[in-house]
């Protein structure tokens, strides 16, 4: 049965933790219920909350809430939910530093496998523990510039509700805990144990739904003092601008020259405004890819290019990749299995090793993804786009079949068809087509890729370019025919 520890912090908010406690038990409780009626239901979970001492906590508002064990005395879990925290009389959250034994703790249980949340404010004890460097996180949108000044190390994402990159969750805004709960269930127990956990949320968990809305709203200008102010400020205007905006129109918001922008936003950011602008937009285009499934012209409208060309460059460019590919990549990344073959370029996400080898082959090398909609092909090495004449844009992303054309009547298709659906080995020949259409004769070996515990990873494809060999058997065959004629 897995364990899921509520962490009680004394200025936590009451209501997280005590909704938290609610929430999971009930749905424990309605999980077990619709698994088996009978008395042998089996528990999928149970829920331990903890605090640092094993007394009950309080909370700012004077509360009491009880807990059952001492963080120390939690050795093992599989799951730990940290609620929000109170702020300070300044707006923000608590200084971090005094949770330190806190935050090795969550760090100790990470490092053993458990699935460490955070909501809200409590994003922040994640991002003290560490757990948050190099990682792609949210957090509420009003604290996300706090986030980033005090975690220099993470990656964090502006108005995303929910992320969860290698076994670290995190959630935007104080209600969140409600997202994190349902998202732990379905970690743990399963898609259909989360549904039925879902019947007990108030349908709508989250304030707002889309990147922008919610902060338009509630924004007040001054929120942000000191020396990011003016950075924090030109930010939240190009986020919440609908359409695309110039440098002029930029600092007509900010109510200052343009002259004076390009000044300050150089020696805040060391960007243009152009740079800048573009980053900004890319950023919330980054988040869009990661959370919906919007096609990606609309996606560019939505963050704000004027078109789709212009999109794709700037994503290029800050993000070094294409946005299907980048796509594809962070859902990889939420699954906990992208490490290593993702498509990102960066030494520590796709070993350079690996592609160096990849990359030196004769024969292509290709990744299928099965956990996505149609199995799209999620990586492909230099070799596969010099024998299809594909740029790797135009291949990752989609599902391999591509290259068939319309020559789909073949009998090994058939074969790689059933031996994907059994999860077997297989090696078929088959007729693909160049980008300029010409046919090449594919000598296809694809191989399951199973974890430890069994379950499937990836397909690996190998393509050979037998073309010659094709050729060559189909003249000697010729050849045989006339020969037979010959001597009959
Ligand atoms: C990793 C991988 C690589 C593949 N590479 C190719 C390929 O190079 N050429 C091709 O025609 N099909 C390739 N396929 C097969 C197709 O993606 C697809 O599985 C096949 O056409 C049978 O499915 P269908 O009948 O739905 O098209 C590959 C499949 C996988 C999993």
């Amino acid at each position: 049965m897995r364990k899921i520890v509520i962490a009680g912090l004394n200025e936590c908010l009451g209501s997280a933790f005590s909704g938290l406690t609610d929430i999971l038990t009930l749905a424990r409780r309605a999980v077990v219920r619709a698994a088996a009626p009978a008395e042998n239901a089996e528990d999928p979970f149970y829920v331990v909350a903890a605090s640092a001492d094993g007394e009950s906590i309080r909370d700012r508002a004077g509360a009491s809430f009880p807990v059952a064990a001492s963080f120390e005395a939690i050795t093992s879990c599989d799951a730990i939910i940290v609620p929000s925290f109170w702020p300070g009389e300044d707006g923000k959250p608590p200084d971090m530093s005094r949770f330190g034994a806190t935050a090795a703790w969550l760090r100790r249980h990470h490092v053993r496998g458990a699935l460490i949340a955070g909501c809200g404010t409590g994003v922040f004890l994640l991002g003290e523990a560490g757990l948050l460097d190099g990682r792609r996180c949210t957090t509420s949108w009003r604290h996300h510039e706090e986030l980033k000044q005090r975690y220099a190390r993470i990656d964090a994402a502006w108005g995303a509700r929910l992320i969860e990159d290698r076994r670290v969750v995190t959630a935007a805004g104080p209600l969140s805990w409600i997202d994190v709960a349902l998202h732990v269930i379905r970690e743990l127990c399963g898609v259909d144990a989360a549904r039925i956990a879902a019947e007990f949320t108030l349908g709508e968990a989250a304030p707002f739904k889309g990147a922008q809305l919610g902060p338009t709203v509630y924004n007040t200008t001054g929120l942000n003092e000191g020396a990011g102010a003016f950075l924090s400020d030109a930010e939240r205007i190009v986020r919440q601008s609908n359409s695309s905006m110039s440098a002029q129109e930029l600092a007509r918001a900010l109510s200052t020259s343009e002259r004076t922008l390009h000044r300050r936003l150089k020696l805040a950011s060391g960007e243009s405004p152009k740079t800048f602008i573009d980053r900004i937009r890319v950023e919330t285009a980054r988040m869009l890819l990661e959370t919906s499934a919007k096609p990606v012209k609309e996606l560019a409208s939505s963050a704000g290019f004027a078109d789709e060309a212009s999109f794709r460059r700037a994503f290029r460019r800050f993000a070094g990749m294409a946005p299907s590919a980048y796509r594809v990549w962070a859902r990889a990344r939420s699954q906990n299995k992208g490490q290593l073959f993702a498509l990102r370029k960066e030494a520590e996400i796709i070993p350079k090793m690996l592609t160096t080898i990849f990359d030196a082959c004769v024969n292509g090398v290709t990744l299928a993804d099965p956990d996505l909609e149609d199995s799209p092909i999620i990586y492909a090495n230099r070799p596969f786009m010099r024998i299809t004449g594909y740029e790797l844009d135009e291949i990752i992303g989609r599902n391999c079949r591509f290259l068939q054309g319309d020559d789909r009547d073949q009998e090994g298709r058939l074969r790689l068809r059933e031996a994907i659906r059994n999860r077997e080995q297989v090696e078929v020949t088959l007729r693909n087509y160049r980008k300029d259409g010409a046919l090449f004769h594919n000598k296809l070996n694809i191989t399951p890729l199973f974890d430890a515990d069994g379950r499937l990873l990836y397909f690996l494809g190998v393509q050979y370019d037998v073309s010659d060999q094709v050729q060559a058997e189909l003249e000697i065959g010729d050849l045989k025919a006339k020969l037979m004629s010959l001597t009959d």
